[in-house]
């Protein structure tokens, strides 16, 4: 257990030692202050930062006066010091207040679960391992903040202006958003107040105007995150428990056997031999390259974990090798230091040293030569049992623990990353991290951590992701349906429903829990289960596509209703934390209250097409809606067009070249669509290897003229199209018009009547 401590109460000063300087960053649209003092040396931190040119016509202004800043949007203040302390210190903590204004809210803070807005909070950033640090009662029902993800930024929304500060200091930041705190007068609030208990200041202002605006510079600021595999955006199956090549193939030849497609087969601690990282246990893969590459023949993709911690134990290959290169974390007295996690005593890779990083992508390349496809890093808060973590420490044991707590994982994904690159130049790898820090969204993914299964987790997993994918972390999710305990057949259903269009999906659960794969349950759950998984894989060319467009602009898959449609008085937005859009066609308002299959949907303005009963639903308004069990209220946008795969999908064998474009147009009277593919796994694409098919639909009363045009590799590809909507013939390209003839669709819940026109090969 380890407490850091807060610095907000303690005496800040004003001090005349400490310069700040500001600067707008060259070409973009971001604002750097910095701090020079000889109490800060060097910012320690190993973000990787890059602000991009982006032309962007904002009327912004950012000054500083003395030590007061000051931002303006588009002519108006959106934030002011407070001058009571704009910048004070106290030894060598730091904070800075602005004034509160009572139309501010707050968002972002990566992963926290203290809710989806931050007002009245007061937090810090410290990666911690949840179920170590809390107790039982906190981590089933209760906020536990901080988690295992530290992004030290804060997200400002003012009407429907924003901006982020982005606080790019390794060391325990905190912030306090208008909060009542024991240390003030009572009835008093805090303003709003950012700081670190050490390190160098050093700050991102990232004005809008928009959400989109401030959000895509943030994610090219930080690093998009790469292009993963096709494979990595299908379902994965997980368990504490699997551990043999024979557990694996078992669970693909039932996933086979049931028709519901699955891509990811992990392997928890125990296909280790003694927990020994890079090793197999002979007894459960006794020939590991050929195992594995009979799972990846027959389609799967092994995944197992690799966690940070090296067994002590001389002759153990790995260990001896660390200490022959001298890699490990030492204590201030010189020496090792010594952890302890699952294999007993353990050492730390110091993941702050280039070397130990390159020792460290070493040992990964051997282990990928294996043929695993990725892996999923964990333990690495980084968790390290009875030891003090303070007495860890980094680049030779000259750093304290402090300054690099927050980034051990970010250094562990770079040196896993680059291990995979190194094994397979080639193959894009998915790569899974429980802990980051700023910038971790270039190398891994992020899962939530250790979850529960119950409606509390349920609910905080919509809030969690939503505030991940807006502060530079697009690429998430939490297990499904929950790691600890035992979810109910409701509760599995429920969040397979609302989970199945999160950026990462994947099914996992704890030692003790039982098993929880969607055959465990009885008939009617397994056939929910197994439709939404369905559907996530006809829907994977579109959410592949969202991931490209992420990877170009830094917009994020899934986000907030507020992301996209203005924020009114008459339509609040700012609160909605149980609904999302995933790209700007669709809007998921998943029923997760216990016992209801009723809830209140806010539609935002615009007509909205009802996946589940083929109704349109005019927007601009909140209205009660009856749900089903099996089936989830999911919404296309007028206007918008969306790429799935061919007709049902009963395994992971994609085809992006075969697809259905669905058509959403009531009174819109057009739709487009740019449709990227590439081969789904290689880095191909970044040299031409992709094909862009571009779709246009114009509306004239009942005919649809739609014209195609292609460029890039020429890979053929065949569209049906599948119009929702009122239609009666279509053109494609100029040809004449063709009678559509009526078909049928299950997509969310019912069949729906689709008029369809197939099959176009471009
Ligand atoms: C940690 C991980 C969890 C994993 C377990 C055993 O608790 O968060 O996902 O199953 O360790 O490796």
């Amino acid at each position: 257990m380890y407490f850091h401590k807060y610095h907000a109460a303690d005496n800040f000063k004003v001090t005349g030692d400490v310069k700040l300087s500001l600067e707008k960053l060259n070409g973009s649209s971001i604002y750097r202050l910095t701090a020079k003092s000889k109490r800060w040396t060097k910012n320690h931190s190993q973000a990787v930062l890059s602000p991009e040119k982006i032309k962007r016509d904002v009327k912004c202004s950012c000054s500083l006066s003395g030590k007061r800043l000051s931002l303006s949007i588009n002519g108006k203040r959106f934030l002011e010091s407070d001058a009571s302390l704009p910048f004070g210190v106290s030894g060598n903590a730091w904070a800075m207040s602005f004034v509160y204004d009572n139309d501010m809210q707050f968002y972002g803070q990566g992963e926290k679960n203290n809710g989806f807005e931050k007002s009245g909070s007061f937090t810090k950033f410290w990666n911690t391992d949840v179920w170590g640090d809390f107790t039982p009662e906190q981590y089933k029902n209760g906020v536990t903040d901080p988690m295992y993800v530290s992004v030290p930024y804060l997200l400002i929304k003012r009407g429907n202006t924003y901006a982020g500060i982005l606080v790019n200091d390794p060391y325990p930041v905190f912030m306090t958003l208008n909060a009542k705190l024991d240390w003030l007068p009572d009835g008093a609030k805090s303003g709003v107040v950012i700081g670190a208990s050490d390190g160098v200041p050093d700050i991102y202002i990232i004005p809008g105007p928009t959400l989109d605006d401030v959000t895509t510079a943030l994610q090219r600021l930080v690093g998009t995150t790469p292009r993963p595999p096709l494979w990595a955006l299908g379902h994965q199956q997980c368990k504490w428990g699997y551990r043999s090549h024979d557990d694996l193939s078992a669970i693909a030849a039932r996933y086979k056997k049931e028709n519901i497609p699955n891509d990811g087969l992990w392997l928890d601690i125990d296909y280790m031999d003694g927990y020994r990282v890079f090793t197999y246990n002979k007894k459960h893969f006794a020939a590991p390259k050929q195992q594995i590459g009979k799972l990846t023949d027959a389609g799967g993709h092994v995944v197992p974990i690799i966690d940070p911690g090296v067994k002590r134990e001389k002759g153990y290959a790995v260990y001896d090798d660390g200490m022959k290169n001298d890699v490990f974390c030492k204590t201030s007295d010189g020496e090792p230091y010594i952890g302890f996690v699952w294999p007993g005593a353990t050492v730390f890779p110091d993941f702050s040293l280039p070397a130990a990083r390159a020792w460290w992508a070493k040992q990964v390349k051997t282990f990928v030569d294996t043929g695993i496809h990725g892996a999923w890093i964990d333990m690495n808060d980084p968790s390290t049992g009875k030891s003090e973590l303070a007495d860890m420490r980094f680049n030779n044991g000259k750093l304290p623990h402090e300054s690099y707590h927050n980034q051990y994982a970010l250094g562990m994904a770079m040196a896993t990353r680059e291990g995979f690159l190194k094994s397979n130049p080639l193959a894009r790898p998915l790569l899974v991290s429980r802990s980051g820090f700023i910038s971790t969204s270039r190398y891994a993914a992020v899962w939530t951590g250790d979850n529960f299964s119950n409606f509390h987790h349920l609910k905080k997993s919509i809030e969690i992701t939503l505030n991940l994918s807006l502060s530079g972390i697009p690429f998430n999710g939490p297990d499904v349906p929950g790691f600890g305990g035992t979810p109910t057949e409701e509760l599995a259903r429920k969040w397979y429903k609302a989970g199945f269009l999160f950026p990462f999906f994947r099914n996992h659960a704890i030692l003790d829990a039982p098993h929880q794969e969607p055959w465990c349950f009885p008939t009617a759950t397994k056939n929910v289960i197994a439709k939404f998984i369905k559907l996530r894989y006809k829907l994977l060319p579109y959410i592949y596509n969202l991931f490209i467009e992420q990877e170009h602009s830094g917009r994020p898959m899934l986000r907030p209703l507020m992301y996209d449609f203005a924020d009114t008085v008459a339509l609040p937005l700012s609160k909605v934390s149980d609904q999302f859009m995933a790209g700007d066609a669709l809007m998921h308002a998943p029923v997760i209250t216990e016992g209801a299959e009723k809830r209140d949907i806010v539609f935002p303005k615009g007509m909205w097409y009802d996946l589940s009963t083929g109704a349109w639903i005019s927007g601009g308004r909140r209205r009660s809606y009856d749900s089903k069990q099996d089936a989830t209220p999911l919404f296309a946008a007028d206007g918008s067009i969306v790429m799935m795969q061919t007709g049902e999908r009963t395994d992971n064998q994609n085809d992006l070249t075969d697809v259905e474009a669905h058509i959403f147009m009531r009174t819109a009277i057009h739709a487009s669509v740019r449709y990227t593919i590439d081969d789904g796994s290689s880095f191909n694409y970044r040299r031409g290897g992709e094909t862009h098919v571009d779709i246009v639909v114009k509306k004239n009363g009942t005919s649809l003229a739609v014209t195609i045009a292609k460029n890039g590799a020429s890979l053929p590809v065949g569209i049906s199209f599948i119009i929702h909507g009122a239609a009666a013939a279509i053109s494609v390209n100029g040809g004449g018009n063709t009678t559509l003839r009526k078909g049928r669709v299950t997509l969310a819940g019912n069949p729906l009547a689709v008029k369809v026109y197939s099959r176009f090969m471009v």
